[in-house]
């Protein structure tokens, strides 16, 4: 199983600062996800936070001292340092960056970064403070320094702050840190690659507010772009009508029908090696969309409405020339209701694509988990039950093992 989290043991270290309140949320969701956490708090820390709470959450004692008597040797800054896969500091305060580079250790958190093994144990930031305090060249010397010291600084959001100013400086939330944190502990199995991914359902106006859609979700192409993203490439993901959040380092073009998202695709096309249509492009569109509202004029008479075939997005891209040299991989998608090996097998010649994933279009529509079917010309492999998330990481290692040199 392809799970990030799974086994991984952390650190998580709280500084001073108002952003401790979406830590909480950030223990839980690691906790989750499957990692042991070990919460470690500066007195600053424990004045917006309470070390009950994370106790709590994290399910293991909350370290906040030095001379904690609990450690037989007294030495939690070697005890906790030598285990973990990662430490991360969120919130890392101004104050805690400029605490790292001098090397301070007159308390535990940063006396634990500081006796940690370089070598083995990576030091994740998380900062959070005031724009004004963000931007000072006090504390850009300090970031820049903190990296040259090997620690790995994962950025800022932009917005509003608690002290009510706007700008840069706000912790990232809770599902980005963790976004970062999976990309940091999976292989880039995908460097250099350029991943274009159609996701979501298309929108197929009737009128200016009538139209036809479907029910996809576009869970499963925003998790494949998630994961492409953690695994190195650069993705360029072209997405329905949906209510998700863009992955993190993902470019995304928002489209409503099927001829915009081919004509964004084909605008990205010449970038892309890779090329994964999971979108449900909807088979027609009304031959024409009325101008205005059509409306019930209570006769009881129904509109007569005609309809064309849309474009097949990706047949059109596997047919192109870059997909036919070899130099844009295709990956289709099949959501069928039964005989699933027969149909989706069927689809992949028909598509002209070397890889087609089949999956049971009631089972997947909407939901967070699901079950794939691979097919290629060497047969056919199951990804059996489990988050889209977890699957779509498979699936980009699948496509990595396709990619390589050698591979038959
Ligand atoms: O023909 P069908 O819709 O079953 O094929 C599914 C696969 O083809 C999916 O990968 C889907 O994203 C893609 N497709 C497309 N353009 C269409 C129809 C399907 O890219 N018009």
């Amino acid at each position: 199983m392809n799970d990030v989290f799974a086994g991984k043991h952390l650190v998580l270290g709280l500084s001073g600062g108002v952003a401790c309140y979406k830590s909480a949320m950030l223990c839980r969701l690691l906790v989750q996800a499957g990692a042991t956490v070990q919460v470690v708090m500066t007195e600053a820390a424990e004045q917006f936070m309470t070390a009950v709470t994370m106790q709590a959450l994290s399910g293991r004692a909350v370290y906040t001292s030095q001379w904690d008597v609990r450690e037989p040797n007294n030495m939690p800054h070697i005890n906790l340092s030598r285990d973990a896969d990662a430490i991360l500091i969120a919130p890392c305060s101004a104050d805690f960056i400029a605490r790292l580079v001098q090397g301070r250790s007159d308390e535990l958190l940063s006396l634990l970064c500081l006796a940690r093994p370089l070598e083995r144990v990576p030091l994740l930031l998380a900062p959070a403070m005031n724009r004004e305090m963000w931007a000072h060249p006090a504390t850009q010397r300090n970031l820049a320094q903190v990296q040259a010291d090997g620690a790995l600084v994962l950025g800022v959001g932009n917005g509003s702050q608690a002290c009510g100013e706007t700008g840069d400086g706000r912790m990232l939330e809770p599902e980005e840190i963790m976004e970062e944190l999976a990309a940091h502990f999976t292989a880039k199995r995908l460097q250099g690659q350029h991943l274009l991914v159609t996701a979501g359902p298309t929108f197929e106006a009737i009128d200016p507010v009538r139209g036809i859609t479907n029910l996809s979700s576009g869970k499963m192409g925003f998790a494949i772009a998630r994961a492409a993203r953690e695994a190195g490439a650069q993705v360029t993901l072209v997405a329905g009508p949906v209510h998700l959040p863009t992955p993190r380092g993902v470019t995304r073009i928002d489209v409503q029908s099927a001829r915009q998202m081919q004509a964004a695709v084909q605008s990205q096309l010449a970038e892309a090696s890779i090329f994964i249509a999971t979108a449900a492009v909807a088979d027609w569109r009304p031959a024409e969309a009325a101008d205005r509202k059509i409306k019930k004029d209570g006769s009881g008479e129904v509109p007569a409405m005609a309809f064309v075939e849309n474009p097949d997005i990706l047949a059109a891209v596997a047919g192109s020339e870059p997909a036919r040299s070899g130099k844009l991989y295709c990956v289709g998608f099949a959501a069928e209701s039964h005989d699933l090996l027969k149909h989706a097998s069927a689809k992949r010649l028909r598509k002209g694509v070397p890889l087609l994933v089949g999956n049971i279009g009631p089972a997947t529509f909407g939901k967070d988990y699901n079950a794939l079917l691979l097919i290629d010309a060497g047969g056919s492999k199951e990804l059996p039950h489990a988050s889209k998330d977890v699957l779509a990481r498979q699936l980009v290692e699948e496509i990595a093992q396709r990619l390589a040199p050698g591979h038959l």
